[in-house]
């Protein structure tokens, strides 16, 4: 156990005294910057550093959200460049640091940029790291609207993937190549707004622009609606919605009016109260298409109810077919007992079989409807 502890004790002597003069900072101002001008003297700021320049590039997303109402994604993310710039190296002995903070404007920078929209603000950063390995990092802070074409189809659980493209404005494919960053650090964005950012994924691609190709880092953004108040709501609606008309089915047809129409007016309501909240997509959400359908469903039960009743009162001869139908349904299910063959008794029992007939398909289409809404909600 001691010889233990003496190690660690020992190794951490070694990395504090030994180690420190490598990984130190160079914390010297006026020491620093007289030893950077004497660098830089020759340095030219326009010209790239190597003929062919490999950037890393790391997107660390600080803030994400969905404009519904403009149906574009806004992001608030820095991006990490880092590259080797060969003529700005030192002897880290000599100079008593392995690394610094140095004015950006002083040295080479990429023109990396958004190019699948506008970025609204992007604010470079004044400064940039420099290592005595001639490593430079450079962030640049971004403040992106990119248009969505919102896919609603699971609304109110849905998913919206967003693509944040950067390339470099002027350097083609030979000057400039970019990079992911391996160590994709995972963006820790405290959200509190009604999107969760689910993931970010960069690719590369090669963009051809006229005659010239460029490299293309694209970042695909997803992110996740957080609307379980929604989702409850109009699973709700949706349920109470079939049990009105389920009632309705079970009352005699001349009661049924009142309660398929409050059913249809429910399924209105909320259908009118989402498309205000929706916004334009290119796809319908399933919850607006059930609820849809059971407005139909009401509405369709009403005129059928209408019908059976109007059909019960009947008073002109029937034909003859349907008399003859009429009796050969009478004897498979019980439809009239006494006046078989009269004519109020005919259209009566052809009632009470369309009647039967327009049940037991609602009764099938809401089953349906039902299993449908449980399985997607
Ligand atoms: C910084 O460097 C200068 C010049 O080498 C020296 O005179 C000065 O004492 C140093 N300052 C500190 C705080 O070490
Ligand atoms: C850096 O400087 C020290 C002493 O001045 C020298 O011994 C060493 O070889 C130099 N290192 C390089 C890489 O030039």
């Amino acid at each position: 156990m001691e010889s233990q502890a003496a190690v660690l004790v020992l190794t951490y002597l070694i990395f504090l005294y030994g180690g420190c003069e490598v990984c130190a900072d160079c914390d010297n101002i006026t020491q620093f910057s007289t030893q950077l001008d004497t660098l830089l003297a020759e340095y030219d700021r326009e010209s790239p550093p190597a003929s062919l320049v490999i950037i890393e590039l790391d997107l660390d997303p600080r803030h994400a959200s969905i404009q519904e109402d403009t149906s574009t994604a806004r992001m608030l993310a820095d991006l990490r460049m880092t590259w080797e710039d060969s003529r700005i190296t030192w002897n880290s002995t000599d100079w008593g640091c392995e690394s610094a903070l140095a004015p950006a404007e002083r040295l080479w920078l990429p023109d990396v940029g958004l190019v699948n929209a506008a970025a609204t603000g992007d604010e470079a950063g004044l400064r940039a790291r420099l290592t005595s390995e001639g490593r430079v990092t450079w962030h640049t802070r971004f403040d992106v609207n990119v248009p969505v074409a919102m896919q609603l189809k699971d609304w109110p659980y849905d998913e919206q993937t967003v693509a944040f493209k950067f390339a470099s404005r002027g350097y083609t494919l030979e000057q400039v190549e970019l990079e992911l960053s391996d160590d994709q650090q995972q963006a820790t964005v405290s959200e509190s707004g009604a999107w969760e950012l689910v993931s970010v994924m960069g690719t590369r691609a090669v963009w051809m622009r006229g005659t010239d190709s460029r490299r293309l880092i694209s970042w695909q953004v997803t992110l996740k609606r957080r609307g379980a108040a929604h989702a409850r709501a109009s699973a709700t609606v949706l349920f109470a919605t079939v049990l009105l008309l389920a009632a309705a089915m079970v009352l005699p047809p001349e009661h049924r009016h009142p309660l398929y129409a409050t059913a249809a007016f429910v399924a209105t309501l909320w259908l009118i109260s989402a498309l205000l909240r929706l916004p334009s997509s290119a796809s319908t959400p399933t919850l607006l298409t059930l609820q849809g359908a059971l407005c139909a469903c009401g509405g369709v039960l009403s005129v059928l109810a209408a019908l059976v009743a109007r059909v019960a009162v009947f008073t002109s001869t029937p034909p003859h077919a349907l008399r003859q139908f009429v009796f050969t349904a009478s004897k498979i299910c019980k439809l009239s007992l006494q006046e078989e063959l009269s004519t109020e008794g005919t259209w009566r029992a052809a009632a009470r079989l369309l009647d039967m007939i327009v049940l037991a398909v609602a009764a099938l289409v809401l089953f349906v409807l039902t299993c449908y809404a449980i399985s997607v909600l």
